[in-house]
């Protein structure tokens, strides 16, 4: 099918490539005029694994970027608006939401075919059946149900691993205003046979999303404030309780054979310093608010927003307890990206844990892997950016841990290397304390601590 996608960043592009290597034929749209001469000459505008491959098998075959949304309307069966909705601390902003539905009404007016429209960004429920279906019809002059129609169809896919999600959905969202619109937007994804398709109406297929990443952000906090009463108690460590916790067959079911399998949700059952990224903290913090409008309360969404603004502190807290003074220390962050896998840096628990130790009189040294500027928030002359692992920890007096890259699982090589023992804060809880003389992690125990634990915990194997 003819399709435009109005917006060329993230999701737009990552569905965009996707849909485009399943045989449909995409015309991105991005007013960004470098986007869209990237994409076309088929370089990748952004750091994701496999993204780049399949840009080069499509673009000028089944993938072309434009500025010019009426001509990739004008060729188009349907169109997705995947433009960002930010959240503006009080509600999420649909600015883009709303010139993309004028522009796509726009360039309908003189369409005499029907034609399907699906928003795929996320909003809150009622925005595509009110505000973009308002839109599309007073700039378009058309009918909903009868001229056009109109889809919701969430994208769940993850940074880091976003074409390997699209390609292998776990399940496919079909908000649509009628059955015509689910059927049109289901002959889209015809080419997804095996995967389980949820048809639904536009207001349940958002709500399926913010409760999708709400439910997640829920398990990280849960395993945060868990690994904070461990912390607190002898000899408890939080990766051991919550091995433990995932070994329930509700979580971890056993198969007839004996064979126990370990699904992906449980890797949410861990402590660290906190949740970041561009959904999480917005998509809760934009649903708290929506609640709030509805006159519902959101208790379990409140606390766990809230603990998660308080994880880094607990993170730095475990240098001040070791450290108590950082006049003149050298501390190494590792770490800027939000999670490993990506260059994103947004809402990302090492800007709050930088924050903290400005003005501490420490000499900070930041290294991320992929990451090679530091995020606006932080840009500071006090913080310098080392180039790889080694250089980071050469002169450090602690090392803090952040984001899981899988580089640092070498750190005690490195320092060994070296002949350096700093005191390593572990906020990923990645690390084997008994490679340290100092070690400290979140969700620790103080004796535990102290009696350098060899880091073995129940396990499902
Ligand atoms: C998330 C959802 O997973 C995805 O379905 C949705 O489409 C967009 O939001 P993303 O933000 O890319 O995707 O990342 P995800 O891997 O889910 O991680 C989000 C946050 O949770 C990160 O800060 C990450 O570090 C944290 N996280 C993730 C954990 O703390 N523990 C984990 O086990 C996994």
């Amino acid at each position: 099918m003819r399709i435009a996608i109005v917006g060329g960043g993230y999701v737009g592009l990552v569905s965009g490539a996707c849909l485009a290597a399943h045989g449909h034929e995409i015309v991105i749209v991005e007013s960004d005029p470098n986007k869209v001469k990237l994409i076309n000459q088929g370089n990748c505008p952004i750091f994701e694994a496999g993204l780049p491959e399949l840009l080069t098998k499509t673009v000028g075959k089944s993938l072309k970027a434009t500025d010019r949304i009426e001509d990739a309307i004008a060729v188009s069966e349907a169109s997705f608006i995947a433009v960002g909705t930010p959240f503006d601390g009080d509600s999420i902003d649909l600015t883009q939401i709303e010139q993309a539905a004028r522009d796509i009404g726009g360039a309908l007016k003189n369409s005499s075919s029907y034609h399907l429209v699906v928003v795929k960004s996320t909003v809150v429920p009622g925005t595509t059946d009110n505000t973009v279906a308002t839109l599309l019809e007073q700039t378009s002059g058309k009918k909903l149900g009868v001229d056009f129609g109109l889809g919701m169809n969430p994208e769940f896919l993850k940074e880091g691993t976003a074409v390997e999600d699209f390609m292998t959905p776990d399940r496919i969202v079909l908000g649509g205003n009628d059955t015509k619109a689910q059927d049109k937007l289901a002959q889209i994804y015809d080419c997804f046979a095996n995967t389980d398709k949820v048809r639904v109406n536009n207001t349940t297929a958002e709500m399926i999303k913010y409760a999708s990443n709400s439910l997640l952000a829920t398990l990280i906090s849960f395993s945060n404030e868990i690994g904070n009463l461990c912390k607190a108690l002898p000899d408890t460590d939080v990766t051991s309780v919550l091995a433990g916790v995932c070994l329930d067959k509700r979580l971890s079911p056993i198969m007839p054979s004996g064979e126990r399998i370990t699904p992906e949700i449980t890797s949410y059952l861990a402590a660290g310093c906190g949740f970041g990224g561009s959904c999480f903290p917005k998509d809760v913090n934009a649903l708290r608010k929506f609640s709030a409008q509805h006159g519902v309360g959101s208790t379990v969404l409140d606390a766990v927003i809230d603990t998660n603004k308080k994880q880094p502190e607990q993170f730095v807290q475990l240098l001040n307890e070791s450290m108590p003074d950082l006049t003149g220390k050298t501390v190494a962050i590792l770490g800027l990206a939000f999670k490993p896998g990506t260059d994103d840096t947004r809402e990302s628990p090492a800007i709050s844990v930088i924050q903290q130790l400005l003005n501490t009189n420490a000499k900070l040294v930041v290294y991320d892997p992929i990451v090679d500027s530091l995020p606006p928030e932080i840009a500071s002359s006090e913080i310098s950016m080392a180039k790889n692992l080694k250089d980071a920890t050469s002169q450090a007096d602690a090392v803090l841990l952040v984001t899981a890259w899988e580089e640092f699982h070498g750190l005690a090589d490195v320092l060994n290397a070296q002949n350096k023992q700093p005191l390593v804060v572990d906020g990923r809880r990645m690390l084997n304390p008994a490679d340290f003389d100092q070690y400290r992690g979140i969700g620790l125990g103080p004796r535990t601590q102290n009696d350098k634990p060899d880091g073995n915990v129940a396990s499902a194997a």
